[in-house]
């Protein structure tokens, strides 16, 4: 770790680059001064290959998934005492901040992604007891803590929409969206929806409500509606909850589908074209940016915290105006484009070559400015397993070779890198066959839409769901080869079936393996901490145009001293590669090679196993 203990992280940066004395103070608080409220301005600070230092560039960030992780209590559901039993293994491993998806008061429609009380710990999760016990042991280990920000929407049971919903005058009204429907000549005691939006889990984005005859607005699940964010009083009270767990110490915050918050004036119906895909506008709302800063001003500024916006709906140069700094909205947003690289509409597959793969991160090197930071983000619980998604989990030994590829990646490209938790174990998808085996509402909303109105057959729908479904990364950890992985006890029924492979894929076996997945990725994380180059450094693709190989290096040049050279080169695929190196560059010396006893090195022509990854310094 850089940024912790304050001590060590003062002569590395000293040691590599000039550092100002306040850089220093500020960035090296405690973990005991981060628990307090502190403004994080006005910082003087030297750059760093042209780059404000600040300690969530530098950050190793690990996503855990609460309901999945581990089961304290014997219930068959993941919960906060459970993560604090592991934190050890995820201080062992490296990370430094955690991301916890919602831990809140929720019905669960969509797994915490509905919440009916934002100051309230999920029963089914702990205590709030057990939240600070969890967070001061986090803090204990110099690791921090960033949690959901879900307030696009709220549950249908949180008491605002209780309130909302019971008549057309209630004060709380207007904090979400209520409409008269359009008048049905077919059937007019029905009226037909306000307007033509969809919602992202199927049907219409609006529901009939009877007791005030009106519909409100849900652009995910009926039981998510969508908070009117014009409405200050709204604004003042997501404040408000997020002062509330700032003040507890937690170090920021994940937003769920931020961009969505700002919505088109008058909600006027799609275009066709709109409706191809709608999340286009709904993302870019007049507002957004407005509402972004004055969250900025009034809450984040006031802490030294990081957030990182999901960026759903935009496009990379759009990005730049929630994450450059110069604009104060959030330090960082999730880029799509990677993890989607290979999705069409829906679960449907679309061919990619490494070539549109390379060509992502030359564009983000070519859009995002100095003022800007990146995320480097390939999976997470909406997304299917990393190994299974862009690697091959066709064979063992293919497995562990590209979990390990994919790994390297993550954690060399330009960006902060974000682990998903069991990735660091190379877990793969669920063999998924019938529908009864998942648990996501998006996939049986879409079962009722597309298979029970004929639209596409229970085979194809299956299949497809297997492979790009939510439940594939929702399954529980694999901790060892025990009944139900030794994610919750052996006569536990687990919320969502463990995945058949954990007597082989698991923490423990993977931990008394040197070669495994797991250590590979302790490895690399610790090279990552290890070289400001991987956080600071210049990234250039070798070899834009090679279909086979990624080429890259990251280079950090500080005046006065020697410049650090890292190469990184990755064999994608089964066919082993000659890869003869550009001029100028070579394979000097192998800090890490994912394939046992790979020794090559100073060379400027690399013989590539398949899946071969390898990290060079030169
Ligand atoms: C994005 C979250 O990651 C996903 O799990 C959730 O279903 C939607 N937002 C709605 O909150
Ligand atoms: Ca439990």
């Amino acid at each position: 770790m850089r940024y912790y203990p304050p001590v060590k992280n003062l002569l590395a940066c000293a040691a590599a680059i000039i550092v100002s004395v306040s850089f220093s103070l500020a960035s090296a608080q405690s973990p005991v001064s981060s628990l307090t409220a502190k403004p994080a301005a006005h910082r003087a600070v030297s750059l760093i290959n042209g780059y404000q230092p600040v300690w969530w560039k530098e950050a190793v960030v690990y996503q855990v998934y609460p309901r999945s992780f581990q089961d304290s209590n014997g219930d068959g559901i993941g919960d906060l005492n459970g993560i604090t039993r592991h934190l050890d293994y995820l201080q062992k491993l490296g990370i430094n901040v955690i991301w916890l998806s919602p831990h809140y008061d929720s019905p669960n429609a969509d797994n915490g992604y509905d919440i009916r009380d934002y100051r309230k710990v999920m029963r089914e999760f702990g205590t709030m007891a057990d939240f600070d016990r969890m967070l001061a042991a986090i803090k204990a280990r110099h690791m921090r803590l960033i949690i959901d920000l879900v307030v696009n929407h709220t549950s249908d049971e949180h008491h605002w929409f209780a309130e909302s919903r019971s008549s057309g005058n209630n004060p709380y009204r207007d904090y979400y969206f209520w409409r008269d429907g359009n008048p049905n000549p077919a059937d007019p005691s029905h009226p037909l929806p306000p307007n033509n939006y969809p919602s992202f889990f199927s049907g219409s984005a609006w529901q009939f409500d009877p007791a005030t005859k009106q519909f409100y607005l849900h652009l995910f699940a009926v039981k998510q509606p969508d908070l009117n964010w014009d409405n200050p009083k709204v604004r003042e009270d997501v404040f408000s909850l997020m002062r509330f767990w700032l003040d507890k110490g937690v170090d920021g915050f994940r937003m769920d589908v931020i961009p969505l918050i700002s919505k088109q004036p008058g909600l006027p119906d799609l275009t066709a074209e709109q409706l191809k895909d709608p999340s286009r506008l709904w993302a870019n709302g007049p507002r957004r940016d407005e509402y972004l800063q004055q969250m900025n001003r009034e809450v984040l500024s006031k802490y030294d915290v990081m957030t990182v916006g999901e960026a759903i709906g935009i496009t990379l140069p759009e990005e730049t105006n929630i994450i450059n700094s110069e604009r104060h909205e959030l330090n960082l947003v999730f880029n799509f484009d990677a993890v989607r690289l290979n999705r069409g509409d829906g679960y449907t597959e679309r061919p990619w070559k490494l070539t549109d793969l390379k060509a992502i991160y030359d564009n983000h090197a070519r859009v995002l400015n100095k003022t800007d930071w990146d995320t480097v983000f390939l999976s997470n619980h909406d997304n299917p397993r990393l190994v299974s998604n862009l690697g091959d989990d066709s064979t063992p030994d293919y497995r562990v070779r590209s979990a390990k590829l994919l790994e390297t990646m993550l954690l060399t490209l330009r960006g902060t890198p974000f682990l998903y938790q069991g990735d660091e174990l190379g877990m793969t998808n669920y063999p998924f066959t019938q529908l009864d085996q998942f648990n996501d509402i998006e996939v049986k909303n879409a079962y009722k839409a597309k298979v029970l109105t004929g639209k596409m057959s229970e085979a194809q729908f299956i299949a497809e769901s297997h492979r790009f479904g939510r439940d594939n990364s929702r399954t529980p950890m694999q901790w060892n080869a025990a009944a139900n992985a030794g994610f919750t006890t052996p006569a536990a029924k687990p919320w969502l079936a463990v995945n058949p492979n954990y007597t082989s894929i698991n923490a423990a076996q993977e931990m008394a393996d040197p070669n495994s997945v797991y250590h590979y990725t302790q490895r690399a994380i610790a090279l990552h901490h290890a070289h400001m180059a991987f956080v600071y450094g210049d990234y250039q693709d070798l070899d834009p145009t090679n279909t086979q190989v990624f080429a890259y290096t990251r280079t950090l040049t500080v005046p006065g001293k020697p410049a650090q050279h890292f190469l990184v080169v990755l064999n994608f695929g089964e066919k082993p590669a000659e890869y003869a190196l550009p001029e100028g560059v070579k394979a000097g010396k192998l800090l890490l090679g994912s394939v046992p006893g790979t020794t090559e090195a100073s060379t400027a022509t690399l013989h590539l196993a398949a899946w071969d990854a390898r990290i060079y310094t030169y």
